[in-house]
């Protein structure tokens, strides 16, 4: 009988394009991909170390799986991928002995051997970090693209050489690695031939992408979408996430002259105040990112910012946290993420003795989301009474819509009979609701926003 395998992803985005790859390695293994747990013979947990809080939630996810059996009545073999896999290692099957085996995020190539000495009743972990998993994963299917639908995460490059104080991804993802530019070239025209009319490239630190060109050098970030753009059928092009210190000059026209490339930029600043930027290791100055910004509004005057904020990092004061809540007011942000401080196990910001009362994190948190809510608010309103191109993605939760997004990746909601899905069709927007828009079509178009 075919084997049922069901994968479960937390956390960013490279987690759900990993388990795009994980899923063609198991179909390529034999098994059959589905999209739920019960019944399932095989249980992967693609999990997140971020913060304290997503890192748990895998113990209570692995304490529920405990009596899980697959189809043929045998115990569901569990599988603990992802971040806390790679952090935690051997310690994840002390805590929790019913897990089958540990897989690390550049050891997924090693999948299909490990269920197999798993079934044998060894418990592997592979948390290697010095491999480079993209040479030797399963290439996509035409089975798994089509499933990606008319958008896509394409992973050019992982991992970080940042060290910010606070955070665990050079520990679980490693060094920075870029993919030879032919990889993800071949990549993309696989998925485009599958339908996908928008790709979003991702990176831990997207815009640090120095891909081997095939000549013996190497490509910038904003040489890829340019060669990118070339690809017929594709429509938009977006990337995530990027450091402020990486974004160079070309990458900033390039949102001027690239007219495949969305005018959405996802820049994160993590704080206003200087004094805790440097704490935190960001090496860049509020100023500098100020005047960053304006260089790349410039280049493009419409453009929708978003960015991610940590408040009570170790040693915040009242006056440190203004300053945040002041450059947010000067930069205006279209959407952004907002976390109180996790102290993690490993980074040198945990040991520090003078982290921020939760009480005290909590209250500026709050503080910080009203103000970025009032933005993204304000930012939405502004459609209204626009025209926008908006790429048809899915059906609407009401049969009678669609959803798409805007350039500025806001949901756009519009009649179904607008057009079909992977349609560009121009829409007047009527009303923003929530974090959607909602508008009538005017017109038909297939080219690029
Ligand atoms: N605590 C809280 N937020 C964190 N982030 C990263 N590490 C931590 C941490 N230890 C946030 C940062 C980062 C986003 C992905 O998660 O804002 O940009
Ligand atoms: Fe983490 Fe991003 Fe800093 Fe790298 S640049 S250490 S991924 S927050």
């Amino acid at each position: 009988m075919e084997k049922r395998a069901f994968i479960k992803s937390y956390g960013c985005q490279m987690n759900v394009y990993d388990a795009t790859r994980m899923a063609d390695q198991l179909r390529a293994a034999g098994f059959r991909v589905v999209d739920e747990a019960e019944g399932a013979d095989l249980v992967l947990l693609n999990t997140c170390h971020i913060r304290e809080k997503a890192a748990e939630k895998v113990y209570s996810e692995l304490g529920r799986l405990k009596g899980a059996v697959g189809a043929s009545g045998e115990p569901t073999m569990i599988g603990v991928a992802g971040c806390v896999a790679q952090a935690e290692g051997e310690e994840i099957i002390r805590r929790q002995p019913r897990v089958d085996f540990v897989v690390g995020p550049q050891a997924y190539h090693h999948l299909p051997d490990l269920i197999a000495e798993a079934g044998k009743g060894a418990k592997p972990v592979a948390t290697d970090l010095d491999e480079d998993k993209f040479e030797h994963l399963a290439r996509p299917n035409r089975r798994s693209v089509t499933a990606r639908g008319v958008t896509s995460f394409l992973t050019v490059q992982e991992g970080c050489d940042k060290f910010c104080a606070f955070c665990v991804v050079p520990y679980t993802r490693g060094a920075e690695v870029s993919r030879p530019m032919a990889d993800v070239m071949d990549e993309a025209l696989q998925l485009v031939d599958g339908g996908v009319r928008e790709i979003t490239l991702l990176g831990q630190n997207v815009n640090a992408y120095h891909g081997a060109d095939g000549k013996g050098g190497t490509v910038t970030l904003a040489g890829l979408v340019d060669r990118l753009a070339g690809i017929e059928g594709l429509a938009r092009i977006r990337f995530t996430t990027s450091h402020p210190n990486d974004m160079g000059e070309d990458l900033v026209l390039a949102h001027r002259d690239q007219p495949k490339l969305m005018p959405y930029l996802h820049l994160p600043v993590q704080a206003g105040s200087d004094r805790v930027l440097k704490a935190m290791n960001r090496k860049h100055t509020a100023a500098r990112y100020s005047e960053l910004i304006a260089r790349i509004r410039e280049a493009r005057p419409d453009l929708a910012l978003s960015g991610d904020f940590i408040v009570g990092f170790p040693g915040e004061s009242d006056e440190d946290f203004e300053a945040t809540m002041t450059l947010v007011r000067e930069v205006n942000y279209a959407s952004a993420y907002s976390f109180k401080y996790s102290p993690r196990p490993g980074t040198p910001a945990a040991s520090r003795e003078d982290q921020v009362p939760a009480e005290v994190a909590s209250e500026r948190l709050q503080r910080l989301q009203a103000l970025l809510t009032a933005q993204q608010k304000a930012f939405n309103a502004g459609c209204v009474g626009r025209r926008v191109p908006v790429l048809l993605e899915k059906a609407g939760r009401r049969s009678d819509q669609l959803v798409g997004r805007s350039p500025y990746l806001q949901p756009v909601h519009v009649p179904a009979s607008a057009g079909a899905i992977g349609d560009i069709v121009e829409v007047a927007i009527t009303a923003a609701e929530g974090n959607s828009l909602f508008g009538e079509v005017v017109s038909e178009r297939s080219a690029a926003a």
